[in-house]
């Protein structure tokens, strides 16, 4: 089969590899049908994600069909079709008991696509496949359910549900990429009464406007003075990082209104400075956190029931076998335009 492998820092290829096999017996293999590319599949071809060894299988999003599974799965036979999840869980450990899968100490947590090989290929294995899949119901396509596998849950869970938005907040979102827009559509369902996006590209800022955006701040303005305009001097409700650098952590954190809450959601490779020294007194409540996908159910029941549309993120398509374009297209999104690239076997 083909799939797409990381040979060290700046090199993949989309090449013939062995089509994997049941090594643990709650493993099942899945055929592809849908996959897309990450972000975080960027940052790992950088050489930014050392754990990530040369041979790797990338990918850590897909549809697909169930071929094979082992004898100790239970809750899928061959012909399902399900979602994989960016994160597996064991399903035994402490931390997955109270639905915190993506710090399983069983082997699981964010493993695809990082320590055993991932989605981007025409079969996949996907180990603890019982508590690592979700059943998808006919009413759902492919490509929509596809957006649950990682930025919808990550969005929601660790932007809008850490950041506590409740109706009526003034929320701002810092980074107006995928994950920014996920966390502004899933803002909404709280009716907060005032969504602001902050970017420094126009095309994202007009993205953030399609998605619900009320306000939007680019790169000429000062979005700390434009917030405190918003907000009477006060500041938000609720500041979510959507980034990942030490600059937009650090504006989140003056963004907030004394009591309000900033809620990380990017990947830092770098140190930020916590001023302390003025945040100490404004009972300012700051979370950080990987996905868990413990929502990912309750979204996968709204984008069936159409309350949540997972449609917009898609702005290009290929087949499976046009990878090395995908990741063309999408690794050049300022140009291209593209949030979400789906691939689909041919
Ligand atoms: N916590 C998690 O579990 C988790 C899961 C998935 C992704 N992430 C992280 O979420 C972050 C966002 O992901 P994405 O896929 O949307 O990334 P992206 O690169 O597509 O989007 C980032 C956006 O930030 C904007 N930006 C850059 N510098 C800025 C600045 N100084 N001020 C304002 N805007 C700026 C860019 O123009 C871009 O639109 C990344 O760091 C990603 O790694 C976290
Ligand atoms: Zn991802
Ligand atoms: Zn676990």
């Amino acid at each position: 089969m083909k799939a797409l492998v990381y040979e060290g820092p700046g090199r993949r290829e989309w090449k013939e590899v062995p089509v994997p096999e049941i090594t643990a017996p709650t493993d099942a293999i899945v055929r592809v049908d849908a996959v897309t590319i990450c972000g975080t599949d960027l940052h790992i071809l950088k050489g930014d994600v050392p754990a990530v060894e040369p041979g790797r299988i990338l990918g850590h999003e897909a549809v697909g069909t169930v071929t094979e599974v082992g004898p100790a799965v239970g809750g899928l036979t061959a012909g399902d079709r399900v979602l994989v999840s960016c994160i597996s869980a064991c399903g035994r450990c402490r931390y997955c008991r109270t639905a915190r899968y993506g710090q399983c100490l069983g082997g699981g947590g964010w493993i695809l696509g990082h320590r055993v090989d991932g989605t981007q290929a025409e079969y996949l294995r996907v180990p603890f496949a019982d508590t690592s899949t979700h059943h998808l119901p006919g009413g759902v396509s492919d490509e929509s359910a596809l957006m649950l596998a990682d930025i919808l849950p990550t969005s929601y869970e660790v932007g809008v549900l850490n950041g506590g938005v409740s109706p009526g907040d003034t929320v701002v979102v810092v980074g107006a990429g995928p994950i920014g827009l996920a966390a502004i559509g899933t803002a909404r369902l709280f009716s907060p009464s005032t969504v602001v996006a902050v970017d420094l590209a126009q095309s994202r800022l007009d993205a953030a406007k399609r998605f619900g955006a009320d306000v939007t701040i680019g790169a000429h303005a000062d979005p700390a003075a434009r917030v405190a305009e918003l907000t009477g001097g006060l500041g938000a409700d609720v500041a979510i990082e959507a980034v990942g650098v030490p600059e937009t952590f650090e504006l989140c954190t003056r963004l907030v209104r004394p009591g309000g809450r900033v809620a990380n959601v990017g990947v830092h490779g770098a140190p930020a400075t916590l001023h302390l020294e003025d945040l100490w007194i404004r009972d300012v409540t700051i979370t950080t956190g990987l996905v868990d996908t413990y929502s990912t159910p309750t979204l996968l029941k709204m984008v069936t029931a159409g309350r949540l549309d997972a449609a917009p993120f898609i702005t290009h398509r290929f087949g499976l076998h046009d990878m090395e374009k995908a990741y063309e297209t999408f690794s050049r999104a300022a140009e291209t335009g593209a949030l979400k690239v789906v691939l689909t076997r041919e």
